[in-house]
């Protein structure tokens, strides 16, 4: 049996996934000679730390009960460099300023030589390359798989299971709160101001939600895309982009007429980089509803892969996260 100790950075929607998900896989992954432990998690409260192996369900009830996972908020230690452990889980908000605080939990890991394992994209939209060097200079592994497309393992696709195949291009929608959107415009011919208020009190839409309707947060997902798949050095600043404000519900209804939908697609190829709306033939691959992201990967050699599934949840980006803790565990 092999023992993996990590830490989770960050405790909510996708920390608690991926806490839930490691009880939930004891036996999975007991069969499969791993013995996961978390040694400790933190969020904005504190944190709680056992070397031994921390009781996840005792720790998911206390962030229940008293909004934080600290027991006690006094400790005079770095959870990430002084506490030793394998593998860093970095679930803290996306920030696309300054990539903080994830930025610095990520790079703090690497010189403590620790792996990374996230599902924050706003460092590796900022500082990709930095962050890359990073965890190569200290000769651990960064795998990122969650910050693009939810639950889709995009990275995977294309670097493990693709490998050997040079990708020409790729594109796809990997923003579910615009797909909605754009769905329910074009079914119930309903106006975006509507439609996104609905978004919000689902929660679908964030109550601020210019990151995902002006296109920057699929923006930033086409960055580290285009960084992972062909070595580019690009920031979410390099990206073209136009979110969906500005469609209604007739130029929806007219491309419908003429079997078509508009939705928001990213696209890189020849080193250029677009989010914009684009008509899609109803019936395409990319033709994909609600919620929904979908990746579409041209190649040299297998040609044209397209894969859909869900961009966001808890316990879907869970897996993704799960999956990266794996290949670490079985790979270092
Ligand atoms: N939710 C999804 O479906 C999804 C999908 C893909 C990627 N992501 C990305 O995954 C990350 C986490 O998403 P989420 O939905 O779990 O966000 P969330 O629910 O807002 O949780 C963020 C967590 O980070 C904690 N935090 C904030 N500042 C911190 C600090 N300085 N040190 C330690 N913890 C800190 C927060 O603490 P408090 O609890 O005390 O506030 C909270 O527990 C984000 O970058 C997001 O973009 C999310």
């Amino acid at each position: 049996m092999k023992t993996v100790r990590l830490s989770i950075i960050g405790f909510g929607a996708v920390g608690q996934g991926v806490a839930q998900s490691i009880l939930s896989k004891h036996d999975y992954l007991h069969k499969h000679g791993i013995d996961l432990r978390v040694v400790g998690i933190s969020d904005s409260g504190g944190c709680e730390v056992d070397t031994g192996g921390i009781d996840l369900k005792k720790v998911i009830a206390r962030k229940k009960q008293t909004g934080t996972v600290a027991a006690d908020s006094e400790r005079d230690f770095d959870l990430i460099s002084d506490v030793e452990h394998d593998i860093v889980v970095e679930a803290t908000p996306t920030n696309i300023k300054d990539g903080e605080p994830g930025l610095g939990n990520m790079l703090s890991a690497f010189q403590s030589g620790k792996h990374v394992v996230t599902s924050n994209k706003g460092p590796l939209a900022l500082c990709f390359a930095e962050l890359k060097e990073a965890a190569e200079d200290n000769g651990v592994l960064f795998r990122y798989e969650a910050t693009v497309g939810g639950a889709i393992p995009i990275f995977n696709l294309i670097h493990e299971a693709l490998a050997g195949n040079k990708v020409i291009g790729i594109e796809g929608i990997l923003n579910g709160t615009t797909n909605y959107i754009l769905t329910r415009m074009a079914e119930e011919r309903l106006p975006y101001e509507l439609v996104l208020k609905e978004a919000q009190e689902l929660g679908i839409a964030e109550a601020d939600p210019t990151y995902d309707v002006e296109g920057i947060d699929s923006a930033c997902k086409l960055v580290i895309l285009a960084n992972s798949i062909f070595g580019q050095c690009a920031t979410y600043r390099d990206v073209d982009v136009t979110g969906i404000t500005k469609i209604t519900p007739e130029a929806l209804e007219l491309a419908s007429k003429n079997n078509y939908v508009i939705k928001l697609i990213c696209e890189a190829s020849d080193g250029r980089l677009i989010v914009a709306p684009r008509l899609v033939p109803k019936r395409h691959p990319l033709s994909v509803g609600g919620t929904l992201n979908v990746a579409s990967i041209l190649t040299d050699l297998a040609g044209r892969i397209t894969i859909s599934g869900k961009g966001a949840g808890s316990i879907e980006t869970a897996s993704s996260i799960l999956s990266d803790i794996l290949y670490v565990a079985r790979n270092s």
